[in-house]
């Protein structure tokens, strides 16, 4: 093969790459996301969103010994390296994407009935629904504790990172555990899925600061592992504690593992989503974690259309 060949060669399989990862347009400057026309595209920040440079940052080829490269021509192993996505954010596609070819479509869909035996200690029976909570916010935080050794990730997360948001939200998003971004500073969703959700707040005409955003666990797993049963257990009830003071309208959960935590449900997030569930009579919208999102921006038509729905809901209660 002479080296203009090659080069065409190694540019053939960069572009299907990029299709693969969910660049459908490419432009000469940018690898461009751009939806199918036949969808409705009403929020031109959450729908034109497309992995900055930062997101795909290129860096330069390594030369395989005794092959000749060109500069000009990563190859797609060097594009594969330098799609830097961060350990939690491959585990979630890798969930996600596992979820969905594990699927047995004819399975019920079956939701939570009572709210977990280790949340009645803290709660009561809550077989008839939430209860009226007469604590605060304040005192589910003074409660945990900033040193709570109650499982094992107190012993490598930095520190616990708790709920932040508006105590009277109608909308409130579930994420499953702090990655690295966060357990540094100390506020769930800061990272690059962080930067996501928040343009899919905005996307629906609210602002970050209007809903309240949670983990079913509050510390970060060692290597971004999925939170382990006996973890989510000893947590999740103070994050159920404050669905109960916050008494949203709608939940938004989000990603496979949070959902079914959540939901103590097996069937996978791709049955679940795009349509509200009742959770002890909030509505409950399961969809895709935004850091799926950012290995796969193709989905995000899917979250859209899930959001709307939210956003519906939201409008409606609000006239
Ligand atoms: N992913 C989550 O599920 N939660 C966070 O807070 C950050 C990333």
């Amino acid at each position: 093969m002479d080296e203009r060949t090659e080069l065409i060669e190694d540019l053939k399989e960069q572009i299907r790459f990029l299709k693969e990862i969910g660049v459908d347009s490419l432009s000469a400057d940018l690898p461009a996301y751009e939806p199918e026309p036949d969808h409705e595209l009403a929020h031109a920040d959450f729908q034109t969103y497309v992995p900055t440079e930062e997101d795909l940052a290129v860096s330069k080829p390594a030369s395989p010994a005794g092959r000749k490269e060109s500069p000009r021509s990563p190859r797609r192993s060097d594009i594969l390296s330098s799609v830097r996505l961060s350990d939690r954010e491959i585990r979630d596609t890798a969930n996600e994407t596992l979820e969905r070819s594990e699927e047995k479509p004819a399975e019920p869909v079956r939701i939570a009935t009572h709210m977990e035996d280790a949340s009645e200690g803290l709660f009561g029976d809550l077989s008839k629904g939430l209860p009226e909570s007469d604590e605060t916010l304040g005192d589910i935080r003074q409660d945990i504790g900033p040193d709570c050794t109650r499982c094992k990730l107190c012993e490598t997360r930095t520190q616990v990172v708790n709920s932040v948001g508006n105590p009277n939200a109608d909308l409130m998003f579930i994420g499953e555990a702090p990655g690295a971004d966060e357990d540094v500073q100390g506020e769930p969703f800061v990272g690059r899925a962080g930067r996501l959700l928040t343009k899919i707040i905005e996307a629906i005409d609210l602002k970050r600061e209007d809903v309240f955003i949670g983990n079913i666990n509050r510390c970060r797993p060692p290597d971004n592992r999925r939170p382990m049963a006996d973890e989510a257990s000893v947590c999740k009830p103070f994050l159920l504690r404050e669905i109960a003071v916050v008494r949203p309208k709608v939940i938004v959960v989000l990603g496979n593992t949070a959902c079914q935590n959540l939901l103590e449900t097996n069937t996978g997030i791709t049955r679940l989503r795009g349509k509200f569930l009742d959770y002890f009579g909030i509505k409950v919208m399961p969809t895709f974690h935004p850091a799926y999102l950012l290995r796969d921006p193709r989905k995000k038509r899917e979250v859209w259309e899930d959001l709307k729905l939210v956003r519906e809901v939201l409008n409606d209660s609000a006239e």
